[in-house]
């Protein structure tokens, strides 16, 4: 498993100049790519929470909008360089696409998956910005965000047609102003940078403050990575303590470790998601999923493990 603080030096892209040319050229934040890491621990505590917020949403008929602000791709291919190179998506969506005794938010997700390979085989992945497409109805609004010139020209290519999704090459914690509240003021709010930069970390407490301050009664979908980073360990307490008394219905923190660090502390153990006004169902399915993922993910089962809390 690739260190997300790592991937930049060991995951070059072909479309940008050499690393060897000046840092101004190249800024940083544009290395990362999501294609390396799709389908893997992380996308699935993710994706799956993502999937059980769109459901709960679909229950009313007024329309929504869905705002994410680092969208990436939109969907992968498994089988293709990027993807195969570490074939993360072995230890996270291939321990789940066979299986016949899925937990059932797991089994909610899995099932668009299915939907997006229309085949028996998993050959593709989608991201965050397909999940929503195939879930959003005909009332619903979806607002992409993607700052990589190479991903958003496949996310525009992809969503070209779609009437209810714009897609905008722009830096996705700045477009909250714009996008905020939502005029029919049902929505959801998906933020998940790359944290290559250790300032997404106090950007990403920023946007939330942000986003409950123009639209307090929102979800908000934030993914955090468990890594041995004095940042990391701060944030889930930041962000409680900034939805608390703003967030009218609490916040849910959620965490899904599958392995131990590597030497020098390096490594992605797991991942968090922190959602702020959750629905009531998110905490009993993922306290339901979660113990059986940490089971089936895990890596290193001494350190395979789970936790789930409220505000409420
Ligand atoms: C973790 S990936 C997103 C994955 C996607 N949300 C999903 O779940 O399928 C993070 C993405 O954010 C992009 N990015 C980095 N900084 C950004 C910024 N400030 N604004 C918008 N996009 C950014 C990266 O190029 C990368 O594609």
């Amino acid at each position: 498993m690739q260190s997300l603080h790592e991937a930049m030096p060991v995951f070059p892209d072909p479309a940008l100049p050499p690393r060897a040319a000046p840092a101004w050229h190249s800024p940083p934040m544009l290395a990362y790519r999501h294609a390396f890491h799709a389908g893997n621990h992380a996308d699935v505590l993710k994706h799956l929470t993502l999937v059980h917020l769109l459901q709960h949403l679909n229950q009313k008929d007024k329309g929504y909008r869905v705002i994410d602000t680092h969208a990436g791709a939109g969907a992968y291919s498994l089988g293709g360089r990027q993807a195969g190179l570490h074939r993360e998506y072995e230890g996270g969506v291939g321990r789940l696409w066979d299986r016949d005794d899925l937990p059932p938010a797991v089994q909610a997700y899995v099932e668009q998956l299915h939907r997006f390979n229309e085949g028996p085989a998993l050959r593709r992945y989608p991201g965050s910005p397909v999940l929503a497409q195939q879930l959003l109805r005909a009332q619903d609004q979806l607002r992409l965000f993607e700052l990589h010139p190479t991903d958003h020209a496949k996310l525009a290519g992809r969503m070209r047609g779609d009437a209810r999704v714009q897609v905008q090459v722009a830096d996705g914690f700045t477009v909250l102003k714009a996008q905020l509240p939502p005029s029919t003021r049902r929505g959801l709010l998906l933020i998940d940078p790359p944290y290559e930069l250790k300032t997404d970390y106090a950007r990403v407490l920023g946007a939330l403050r942000e986003a409950l301050s123009r639209f307090a009664e929102g979800m908000v979908l934030i993914w955090l990575p468990q890594v041995q980073l004095v940042e990391a360990a701060r944030l889930p307490q930041r962000l409680k303590a900034a939805a608390v008394g703003v967030a009218p219905k609490g916040w849910l923190l959620a965490r899904l470790t599958v392995q131990a660090p590597r030497e020098r502390g390096l490594g992605l153990l797991g991942s968090l998601v922190f959602v702020a006004n959750p629905p009531h169902t998110l905490a009993p399915a993922l306290s339901q999923a979660l113990p059986w993922l940490a089971r089936v993910l895990a890596e290193d089962a001494r350190i395979a493990g789970w936790a789930c809390e409220t505000s409420g």
